[in-house]
């Protein structure tokens, strides 16, 4: 089964699950930018990783149209986020990332990532301090809500190689 794990990543925590996905299936790994629909006629599986913005899988769109037509090719796809991933925030981001019938032959898992405001890009950097303050101001702000502001002041990292587990067992047995 020659496999193919395609990622895109700002700051690199979903290239580090990329990178651990591609070697335990011993399959090729490369960055979206380098992705092409005829690369992906060589391959028999595609995995595809991006992070979370907003809700919405970063490069899914791009992905999806390099990949029209999946054919008999297993597809399933993950994404990084800060976000405790709920069975409420699961079904949202496949509500907000899918179609009915996308998701109905789509596989989506979620991995926790991390946060690190300092590699942010200049936007993004913009849009997560317009974030902060917006809870800053907040009267009663939920616990979650209170670690994305700690984690403004100190990088946090969720990312464990044990959380692939699911996605593992899914490729080589679903
Ligand atoms: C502008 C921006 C928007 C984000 N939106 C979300 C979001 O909607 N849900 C979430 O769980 N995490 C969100 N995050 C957190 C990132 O998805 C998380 O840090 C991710 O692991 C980063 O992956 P990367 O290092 O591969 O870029 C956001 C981060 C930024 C910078």
């Amino acid at each position: 089964m020659k496999t193919l794990v395609v990622y895109s990543s700002h700051t690199g925590y979903t290239k580090k699950y990329a990178e651990w996905i591609a070697v335990d299936l011993k399959a090729d790994i490369l960055n979206l930018k380098e992705f092409t629909a005829e690369l992906a006629g060589c391959y028999e599986t595609i995995v595809y990783g991006g992070w979370l913005k907003a809700g919405k899988i970063s490069g899914l769109g791009v992905l999806k149209r390099h990949l029209k037509d999946l054919g008999n090719k297993k597809f399933c796809d993950f994404c990084t986020g800060n976000m405790l991933g709920t069975r409420e925030e699961l079904e949202a981001l496949v509500k907000k990332n899918f179609t009915k019938k996308e998701s109905a032959k789509i596989k989506t898992f979620y991995f926790r990532g991390g946060f690190d405001y300092k590699k942010l890009s200049r936007i993004n950097k913009f849009i997560m301090r317009s974030l902060k303050f917006v809870l800053q101001i907040k009267k009663n702000p939920t616990e979650g809500e209170k670690a994305i502001i700690e984690s403004f002041y100190s990088p946090v990292d969720y990312t464990a190689k044990e959380n692939i587990k699911e996605l593992m067992d899914y490729l080589k047995n679903g």
